[in-house]
């Protein structure tokens, strides 16, 4: 399949495995890349020295051995809140990642440091005005992350945010994020003028997830009723399971966390707080026999009822896109 996403990455099915903190590893890259797709991570996934530029290498080493057309991509936070974006950026760079996600800020410095080499710049948006900035500095596509996605969704449907994006800046490819979980998804995308999906939640429900196993057990029986917004991890509406736990803790910052996130002085230094605190309550949750569970995930849980290898998710969700394009042109016969 020819899409401006599979020409853009060189890849050859217009899919991206999304970048997911604390979920996403080099076995479930690897698997992505293997089976045509762009798979990616978050680069604080990799804290410690020297973690980030060992698995840029291994990555480079895979990529360089496949016999399809597939690669990988980082996902770099690029709000000043993270502490680690200079450094981790710059061993990117160093590193010559093939394709960037930007997300939660400007993505300036990234585009002009991966223009240098032919770096793609792929930007989460979740309106017009921040793509139309995005557009500006010269991004190389849009992830639209809409309405019911794992982790920090936005709020409009993508049956809007898709084609306004397509029809505003119609030579920027369009990818499509959020509940996308089978092949009819990823068709009603294709339709809508995206370039492409995103796809997350339902790779957490996969064998190769660093997570516990009760954490994808909980993917595969919950439903899209389960999934509330929080803003206990990071300070922004952030979709998680609402384990009891989550209930426990409640879903809003308080009026003095409010406060302190709005104030001249404390707000850096209170969001990076928050942010890291965050962190941790989310690496303590991803272990077995952890009962304080925050678990992030979005509604697409709805339409995930097993654990698999990446490879066969992948596998699927091709054969579901065949099927639901001919579904389609039988309609117009
Ligand atoms: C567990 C989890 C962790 C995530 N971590 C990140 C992250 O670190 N950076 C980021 O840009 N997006 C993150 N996301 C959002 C995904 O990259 C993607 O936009 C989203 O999963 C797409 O929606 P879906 O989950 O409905 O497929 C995360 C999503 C999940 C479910």
């Amino acid at each position: 399949m020819q899409t401006k996403l599979t020409q853009a990455l060189s890849i050859d099915f217009p899919m991206i495995m999304a970048p997911m903190f604390l979920v996403s590893n080099e076995a479930m890259l690897v698997e992505g890349m293997k089976n045509g797709i762009a798979a990616t991570f978050p680069t604080l996934n990799y804290r410690n020295e020297n973690e980030l530029e060992q698995i840029l290498d291994k990555l480079n080493v895979s990529k360089a051995g496949l016999t399809v057309r597939g690669t990988y991509g980082v996902n770099l936070i690029v709000q000043k809140t993270n502490p680690l974006y200079e450094k981790h950026l710059k061993i990117c760079v160093d590193k010559k990642v093939p394709f960037y996600i930007t997300s939660l800020g400007s993505p300036k410095e990234v585009i002009a440091q991966a223009h240098t080499y032919g770096a793609k710049v792929f930007c989460d948006v979740t309106n017009l005005e921040h793509a139309q900035k995005c557009a500006d500095l010269g991004c190389d596509g849009f992830i639209a992350v809409g309405q019911g996605a794992g982790g920090h969704a936005g709020p409009n449907p993508l049956q809007i945010i898709v084609p306004a994006l397509q029809k505003k800046f119609p030579n920027i490819p369009v990818i499509a994020a959020g509940g996308i979980a089978d092949g009819a998804g990823i068709v009603s995308m294709l339709v809508l003028g995206a370039a492409g999906v995103s796809v997350g939640t339902r790779f957490i429900a996969s064998t190769e997830a660093t997570v516990s196993q009760d954490y994808k057990n909980a993917i595969v029986s919950s439903k899209m009723t389960d999934i509330v917004l929080t803003e206990k991890i990071s300070g922004t509406p952030c979709t998680i399971i609402n384990t009891p736990f989550a209930k426990k803790i409640g879903y809003k910052q308080s009026w003095l966390e409010r406060l302190l996130s709005n104030n001249a002085r404390t707000k850096k230094y209170f969001k990076m707080w928050v942010q890291i605190s965050g962190m941790k309550k989310l690496e303590q949750s991803v272990k077995q026999g952890n009962y304080q569970t925050l678990w992030c995930a979005g509604q697409s849980v709805e339409l995930i009822n097993d654990i698999l290898p990446c490879k066969a998710i992948i596998d699927r969700m091709k054969k579901e896109t065949d099927e639901a394009f001919r579904q389609i042109a039988e309609l117009s016969k």
